[in-house]
């Protein structure tokens, strides 16, 4: 609610300098007062830029788990969090919500799948544990979706947080140890 209002503000004021800036160059475009609008309409456009990227995740080329198709994976993974962030945060509204949720859930289950069958194939000695890791991380998710279902977007909270945590120790800290065996 309080960020709806806020946006709604943010609305108001860029719309407001647009309105002012198209008045200021009636008066012909030797009139200061348009450009400099127009550089604060700017200033506050970059500076909402960045207060809304601050807390996304951001690869880093440490997080590499030496193979190449999964780094892809977990690129991938980082973006539609990422996504799935801007689209809770935002109030982007129920259908952009439900679909950055399924489709970084879609994503974290297929890649479980293949990280598991390369680990399988290279006779990953952890593998089983490793297995059960991705497991009760899918359960975990469920039970939020669940919650989404009857609870709408309330239930989301702490849901990006848990998942951008879940995440980056995972694929920083778990998914590193099988780089000798799969690299
Ligand atoms: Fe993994």
């Amino acid at each position: 609610m309080k960020r709806n209002f806020s946006a709604l503000i943010l609305a108001s004021i860029l719309g407001l300098l647009i309105v002012a800036i198209g008045l200021g160059f009636l008066f012909g475009p030797a009139n200061p007062v348009p450009w400099i609008l127009i550089a604060v309409l700017v200033i506050i456009i970059l500076v909402y830029r960045h207060v809304s990227t601050k807390h996304q995740v951001k690869w880093k080329d440490s997080y590499s788990v030496g193979v190449s198709s999964l780094d892809e994976d977990h690129k991938k993974l980082i973006e539609l969090l990422n996504q799935f962030q801007i689209a809770y945060k935002y109030h982007t509204g129920e259908e952009y919500e439900r679909h950055a949720l399924n489709e970084l859930v879609n994503y974290t289950k297929y890649h479980f799948e293949r990280e598991e069958r390369m680990m399988a194939e290279r006779e990953y000695p952890d593998l089983e544990a490793h297995k059960k890791l991705h497991r009760d991380m899918v359960m975990e998710v469920e039970k939020f979706l669940k919650e989404y279902e009857s609870r709408g977007h309330e239930a989301l909270e702490g849901v990006a947080t848990y998942l951008s945590d879940w995440l980056i120790n995972h694929i920083n800290g778990i998914d590193k140890k099988y780089q000798s065996y799969l690299a």
